[in-house]
């Protein structure tokens, strides 16, 4: 039987606004029971890995992640994504970002993300339309990201109500109709009210913040690009928003946090306590917060009607 692609599938999740989770993974156990909970659920996601993932947690690189979806992938429910790799870091260093994707490109990461928007606009357009490049001569699509999702940074984060009331860091949709006709896109991540969860030492054990979206600044920019748009910080935002986001134009969520928190809160208990752990959470993920439970069978139809 022959699958359909990453791009087809997120082209046929637009078109029937269902909403692509995609999975971050931390530590290379949980990829087990996130596939298996895509599996048992009937749903389709994307398993992933931002460099900070190998750079902060216990993914060990972007090769130890390939390797160990390899042993669990399942063609009708995931694909692997290589999620965030940024030109300038959360720590303001500056990244090979190139060497990275084209080295996730070889081992066979079947979509990828370059993240310029901690540069100037005209710098993120140049670096975006490198990758683009890169992506569409190996046959896979690219996501990069305008505006500003924080929560990746060190520092303390300004009070979230003064983030989402002012709009600051909001994706522009001039801006966004701009950038993906001069790169060439696929997906666009977009900063609506949407925050990243804290990944410092001090921060990545505590609660996130129930996060607002603004669905009528989605609704410009979703009416200025053609492309499907990305909603990151998929953690903990408010229910009613995700599903009137996934209305809007939003075609792919990812989440990190929601499923991280689990896993170190049990892994002193053993590897198999924290994968239960995991497990359980993404079935609550995929019924209850997201409401995807069987989006495989529309995904894999043909059209995806
Ligand atoms: P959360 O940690 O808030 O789920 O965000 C995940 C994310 O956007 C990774 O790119």
């Amino acid at each position: 039987m022959e699958y359909a692609s990453t791009r087809e599938l997120m082209r046929r999740a637009d078109r029937a606004s269902v909403v692509i989770p995609a999975f971050n993974i931390p530590y290379l156990p949980m990829v087990e029971p996130v596939v298996k909970a895509i599996q048992d659920t009937g749903s389709f996601g994307l398993i992933m890995a931002a460099r900070l993932e190998w750079i902060k947690f216990r993914t060990g690189s972007l090769d130890a992640l390939q390797a160990e979806y390899d042993k669990f992938k399942l063609h009708g429910h995931t694909r692997l994504h290589l999620d965030h790799i940024p030109v300038v870091d959360e720590d303001d260093q500056r990244v090979d970002y190139l060497e990275i994707i084209r080295r996730a490109i070889d081992v066979g990461y079947e979509s990828v993300m370059v993240d310029g928007s901690r540069l100037p606009f005209a710098e993120n357009i140049a670096c975006t339309r490198a990758v683009v490049q890169l992506a569409h001569a190996a046959g896979i699509p690219a996501e990069a990201e305008l505006g500003a999702v924080m929560g990746h940074e060190a520092g303390p984060l300004p009070p979230y109500e003064e983030i989402f009331s002012s709009g600051k860091g909001f994706t522009d949709p001039k801006e966004a109709r701009q950038f993906v006709e001069e790169t060439g896109v696929d997906w666009l991540s977009v900063a609506i009210g949407n925050i990243h969860g804290a990944i410092s030492a001090a921060a990545k054990g505590q609660a996130k913040v129930a996060a607002r979206l603004n669905i009528h600044h989605l609704d410009r920019i979703n009416n200025a690009v053609g492309v499907p748009l990305v909603l990151h910080g998929g953690t903990g935002i408010q229910k009613a928003d995700i599903m009137d986001s996934i209305k809007h134009g939003i075609t792919k969520i990812n989440v990190a946090t929601a499923i991280r928190q689990p896993y170190e809160r049990h892994i002193e208990q053993g590897d198999a306590a924290a994968q239960e752990a995991v497990y359980k959470t993404m079935l609550n993920v995929i019924k209850q917060e997201l409401e995807v439970q069987g989006t495989a069978r529309i995904l894999n139809m043909n059209g995806g009607q």
